[in-house]
């Protein structure tokens, strides 16, 4: 079991990670938990596998389950679902100072947290996340959204939960593919901030994803805490920073937007893609040798996951992608930044991109089976 403090300022936490939480619950929660009935918030397919630890959890501690089980996908972080949930919030009395508890991915814990950030001007809330993407990122550093017809993640709040309770065993029953998507943010630390870590990925990455539970803790705890350190540095990602998170994510925004943030691309396998684009765009711009970037790629590929833009059988050219880049959140004052690499572990913001050379990448790295 490793406890790992989130130590923002006026507001610490603490994730734990391990195994064995869900059962001990309402022990991890201690007063948190004021009132017998307490909110959950999951989607269905959590509820099917988990639903039943939580209840017996609750109610041999003395609590009644009030369950809120949403339809599982992203199209559930909706301003319909907001409002929908808020409304049954209210209707549940739930106070400023009660906690309500999110149970599932990444999906689940931004719709969760948003609720809390604005109901009653924000109440409390308890992240419980269920995928590996979850655990390594999202249920950690307060970033809240729900998607619109404009785009991904346009609108939310900061706001931090008071607890994270990471249960290895949760990932027993979770799909391989979304495992191993989940795997592509483990990754995604090794590059941006630690090659030593990236190591570990080469030697320990197969292993961890077919199960070893030690591999996984280890993998966990040490995510948590490297984004436990970015988090308490630059919270609202101001100093850039925070920012390096996002390494691999603007060539995933644009895989995801084209193949329309559907099952056809995972969050995961974008990014995972998009940091082999980013290497390898990177080793294009000579700031990184290209041994090192085909190094990401080799291990992006032996996992399972994308690494060659070629073999996607998009139906578009650069031009095209840099277009989906260009509505990103990110975009600052007409320019955007990228997280490049100046080798593994050593990434950095890089706002003086030239799109049309990333546009003309892009066309060459979709012609070139460059992995073949
Ligand atoms: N807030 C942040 O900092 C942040 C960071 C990264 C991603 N995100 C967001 O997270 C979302 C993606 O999260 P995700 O990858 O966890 O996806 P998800 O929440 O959609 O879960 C993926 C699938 O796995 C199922 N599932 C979840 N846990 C399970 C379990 N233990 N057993 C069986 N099935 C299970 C879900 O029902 C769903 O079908 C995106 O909306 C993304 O924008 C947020
Ligand atoms: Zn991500």
């Amino acid at each position: 079991m490793a406890l790992i403090a989130v130590d923002i300022a006026g507001r610490p936490y603490q994730v734990h990670v391990g195994d064995g939480l869900l059962p001990n619950l309402a022990q991890y929660c201690q007063d948190r938990l004021r009132k017998r009935v307490v909110p959950i918030i999951t989607d269905a397919n959590v509820h099917k596998h988990w639903g039943a630890v939580v209840e017996q959890a609750l109610r041999d501690a003395g609590h009644e389950p009030a369950w809120r089980i949403l339809p599982p996908g992203e199209q559930t972080k909706s301003w319909a679902e907001l409002a929908a949930t808020v409304d049954w919030l209210l209707a549940l009395e739930v106070e400023r100072n009660d906690h309500i508890i999110a149970l599932g991915g990444g999906v689940i814990g931004d719709l969760t947290g948003f609720c809390a950030s604005i109901l009653k001007r924000g109440c409390h809330f308890i992240q419980i996340p269920t995928t590996l993407l979850a655990q390594v990122d999202s249920s950690v550093g307060g970033k809240t959204a729900i998607n619109t017809s404009a785009g991904k993640n346009l609108v939310g709040a900061f706001h931090q939960p008071s607890l994270v309770l990471a249960d290895l065993d949760l990932l027993a029953t979770l799909p391989r593919r979304e495992l191993r998507a989940g795997y592509a943010e483990v990754v995604k630390y090794g590059l941006l901030g630690d090659a030593a870590f990236f190591d570990w990925c080469e030697k320990n990455g197969a292993a961890m994803l077919a199960g070893d539970q030690a591999l996984r803790e280890e993998a966990v705890a040490h995510n948590v805490a490297a984004k436990a350190r970015i988090v308490a540095e630059d919270e609202f990602e101001r100093s850039g920073t925070r920012a390096l998170l996002n390494l691999g994510h603007t060539f995933g925004h644009a895989l995801e937007a084209e193949t329309g943030f559907s099952d056809r691309m995972l969050h995961g396998e974008a990014v995972a893609m998009g940091m082999v684009l980013a290497a390898r765009y990177s080793a294009r711009t000579g700031l990184m040798p290209e041994t090192e970037a085909e190094r990401v790629a080799s291990h992006i590929a032996a996992i399972g996951l994308p690494a060659d833009l070629a073999s996607l059988g998009l139906n578009c050219d650069g031009k095209v992608l840099v277009g989906h880049m260009l509505h990103d959140k990110k975009m600052d004052a007409g320019t955007l930044p990228f997280v490049l690499m100046k080798g593994i572990g050593v990434a950095f913001l890089d706002k003086q991109v030239d799109l049309q050379d990333v546009s003309a990448f892009l066309d060459q790295q979709m012609r070139v089976s460059a992995t073949a």
